[in-house]
Parts: structure tokens; C-alpha cells; sequence
């Protein structure tokens, strides 16, 4: 059984028809990269995933629950295991590195001893601990990204959904991040949708890519395949795309 299911799924915004019939199935432990160009709905599929936006038609199956007709406080619960990295990280610069990633354990039944280990842990795991007594702006733009995935596997989430995580940070700090979010998937099996443009993070990343094109999914397949299908639109989204050259030659 897939774990996440969009059928039909439609979403218009007054005239602008973004999703107009998505079709995806995740299974669990997967790991999907979106592609599309600029402003094709990649973040808009991500907000109706998690029903953060309401859809028009179709439907949202997370987990054998049919989520579409589910009021708000049903939700909830269900929102609570998929985390989402947004863009900007969207830490709180009042708090340390360590009281951040122990955010999302606040109110949740923990006691202290246990928030702290879990802390320890997922700062350990991510190679972070050093930082832990810092503030946002005392940190890199990478590590921030970092902590922000640490907050994200503080929650316990059995999904995670990033939204362009290696947007403005450099390339190598963006690969390191690639890698983490791939260990964190195959390690801790969990579920990621990732959003991104960046190839190379795509490549480390993804098992599967699903190519967003006029409202529906126009392509699925694996990194590979997509690097050498001659797909028209999908030829001309390769050839605008730095880095691509390299992998189009197996490099
Ligand atoms: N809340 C909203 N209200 C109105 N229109 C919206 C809203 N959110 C998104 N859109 C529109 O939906 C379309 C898809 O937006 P989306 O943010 O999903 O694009 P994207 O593929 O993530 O682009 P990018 O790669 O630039 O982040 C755009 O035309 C955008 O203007
Ligand atoms: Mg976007």
C-alpha cells in the first residue's frame, strides 16, 4: 500500500489552473524529488499534501486515510508525522540551536532527561553538537539549514518534506546537506518529498523524480531515466539547468 496517495488532485488559484490532475503514489520509506520550472505548483503540491491549502478536487490519501473531507482538528494528529523544512528554515532567533531542535518536544509528554537525550541524539546524528549553545545569526547558513532538519526529526515524523533546501547556501555546504537528508531517509526510513532545482542535490537524494509539468506529473522515474529521456520538455528544462551538462555526459 502507498503510503501517500494524490489522485486527481486539482488546485486553481481564481484563473491561474495550477495542479490540474495530479497522480502520485509514495511508498514508505521512499524518497521523491519534485522538479518543474519556476512557479509550475512544486510548493503548492506540497501545501495540499499536508492539506496546509485546501484542494478543489481529488483526493489525498496519507497513510490507507482518506484525508480530503477530514475537518481540522482530525488533521492535526496526521500533520504531526509528516515535517516540513520550509525554504527559509524559519528558526527562532531567540533560541539556541539546542532549544529549537527541542522545540517541537515541548508539550508532547517528554520529560526533561528524555528531551535532552533526543536532542543530543539528532544533533550527534547530524554532526551539529558543537553548536549547540549558539544562536541563529551566530551560526553558517548551512548549519542553520541543518538545525532546521533537526527540528523537523524532533517532532518523530514518519515523512519529511523539504521545500528547495539547498537554496543559498554554497555548493559544497549544499552537498553536504543532500547527503544528510539521504542518510536521514535510508538510515531512519524516513518518507521524503523534496523539493528542489538543484541537480546534484536531486541526484543524492532521490529515488524516484517526478517532473511537474502543466498542472500534472509528466514524467516518473528515476534519476537516470530522466537524464536520458529525450522527452521535448523535458530536453529543454535539462538545457536550462546548471550542473546538467556534467550528468548528461555520466559525469
Ligand atoms: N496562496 C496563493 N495565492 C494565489 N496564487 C498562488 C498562491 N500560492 C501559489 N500561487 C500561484 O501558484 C503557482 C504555483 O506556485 P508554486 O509556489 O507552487 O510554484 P513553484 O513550482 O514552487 O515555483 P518556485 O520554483 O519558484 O518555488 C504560481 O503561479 C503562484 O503564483
Ligand atoms: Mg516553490
Amino acid at each position: 500500500m502507498a503510503f501517500i496517495e494524490l489522485i486527481d488532485v486539482h488546485k486553481s488559484f481564481g484563473d491561474n489552473k495550477v495542479l490540474r490532475g495530479i497522480n502520485l503514489s509514495i511508498e514508505k520509506g521512499e524518497s521523491l524529488v519534485i522538479l518543474g520550472k519556476s512557479g509550475i505548483g512544486k510548493s503548492v503540491t506540497l501545501l495540499v499534501l499536508t492539506r496546509l491549502l485546501p484542494l478543489d478536487r481529488g483526493k489525498v490519501i496519507i497513510n490507507g486515510i482518506d484525508t480530503t473531507d477530514l475537518p481540522e482538528d482530525k488533521l492535526i494528529p496526521i500533520r504531526k508525522k509528516i515535517s516540513y523544512v520550509f525554504q527559509s528554515g524559519a528558526l527562532f532567533d531567540s533560541l539556541t540551536v539546542y532549544e529549537n531542535i527541542a522545540f517541537p518536544m515541548i508539550g508532547e509528554g517528554y520529560d526533561e532527561d528524555e528531551i535532552d537525550k533526543r536532542v543530543f541524539d539528532i544533533m550527534d546524528l547530524l554532526n551539529i553538537s558543537e553548536f549547540w549553545d549558539l544562536y541563529p545569526d551566530e551560526i553558517s547558513g548551512g548549519v542553520k539549514k541543518i538545525v532546521s532538519i533537526g527540528r523537523a526529526l524532533a517532532a518523530n515524523p514518519d515523512c519529511i518534506l523539504y521545500d528547495e533546501p539547498t537554496t543559498g547556501i554554497d555548493p559544497y555546504a549544499a552537498k553536504k546537506l543532500s547527503e544528510v537528508i539521504r542518510r536521514i531517509n535510508i538510515d531512519m526510513g524516513i518518507t521524503t518529498i523534496l523539493v528542489t532545482h538543484d541537480m546534484r542535490c536531486a541526484k543524492i537524494v532521490a529515488d524516484k523524480i517526478a517532473f511537474l509539468h502543466e498542472g500534472v506529473i509528466y514524467f516518473h522515474g528515476s534519476f537516470g531515466e530522466f537524464v536520458e529521456s529525450d522527452l521535448p520538455v523535458l530536453e529543454e528544462f535539462k538545457g536550462s539547468l546548471p550542473y546538467m551538462a556534467k550528468y548528461l555526459k555520466g559525469g
